[in-house]
């Protein structure tokens, strides 16, 4: 399977940063060996799309569930698709622990993610007291039978282990962290275990090979690394496959 190198640029790259960003990306890899998604501010969708000089997924870093209503400040899964979108990150530690989000309103927002046509890429993670307490294996499958439910229908979906600590800490799991929580949520997902599961928090250059070669990871979600484009240009080259 091609790994998938995705940046989530949260709150940063309006469409004229984005649309340099796309001028000065040039990842020295095709589109058969990496699959690359960008997760933009709904905004910049048409300057990453007018100025991609490579094949790029595009999505948005959240949606809400209902297709359309007085809802001041939110956009639907149908508009971002409307506008571009192909994916949507659904419950990302910042969405959860930041807006308060819930493991009930990220089952909602997937099954609206779905229904758009949208593919859902599903974060979760653990907070650092929760591991310290043994619950990294329970906090896991709650947040997956959570949204499990919002599948349905699914064409393809993808899921982000994201230990709460390891984001934008400049602390990363170790390839042996990722393997068992990779392994937890495969378990978990049952027969929808095929996924692709991606794995982020502070993935550098430097660490992103050794993360990617994990048996079990399929990709890297990547957020302040994935800001700058020769940066993140070196991130998406350690996802080529061999030979
Ligand atoms: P980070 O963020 O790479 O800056 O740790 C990852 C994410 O929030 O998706």
């Amino acid at each position: 399977m091609r790994k998938v190198v995705a940046g989530n640029w949260k709150m940063h790259h309006g469409p004229r940063a984005a649309a340099d960003f796309l001028a000065r990306f040039r990842p020295e890899t095709d589109p058969e060996s990496v699959r690359l998604i960008f997760f933009v501010a709904g905004l910049s969708l048409q300057a990453v799309k007018a100025n991609a000089r490579v094949p790029v997924g595009l999505g948005v870093q959240n949606i809400h569930w209902e297709p359309s209503g007085a809802l001041t400040g939110e956009i639907s899964a149908e508009m971002a698709a409307e506008a571009g979108a192909s994916y949507a990150l659904v419950g990302h530690s910042e969405r959860r622990h930041v807006f308060g989000e819930t493991d009930a309103e990220v089952g909602r927002k997937v099954g609206a993610a779905v229904r758009a046509g949208l593919v859902p890429v599903v974060c979760v993670g653990e907070q650092l007291e929760e591991r310290r307490a043994g619950r990294l294996d329970a906090v896991l499958r709650r947040q997956v039978s959570a949204f499990i439910p919002g599948l349905r229908g699914c064409g393809e979906f993808m899921v982000a282990y994201e230990p709460v600590w390891a984001i934008g800490t400049g602390e990363t799991a170790t390839p042996q962290d990722a393997s068992e929580a990779h392994g937890i949520l495969r378990e978990a997902l049952g027969e929808l275990g095929r996924a692709p599961i991606l794995y982020g928090g502070s993935v550098q250059p430097g660490n992103a090979a050794a993360l990617m070669s994990v048996p079990g990871v399929d990709g890297v979600l990547v957020g302040g690394a994935s800001l700058d484009p020769e940066v993140f240009a070196r991130i998406a080259a350690a996802g080529r496959s061999p030979g």
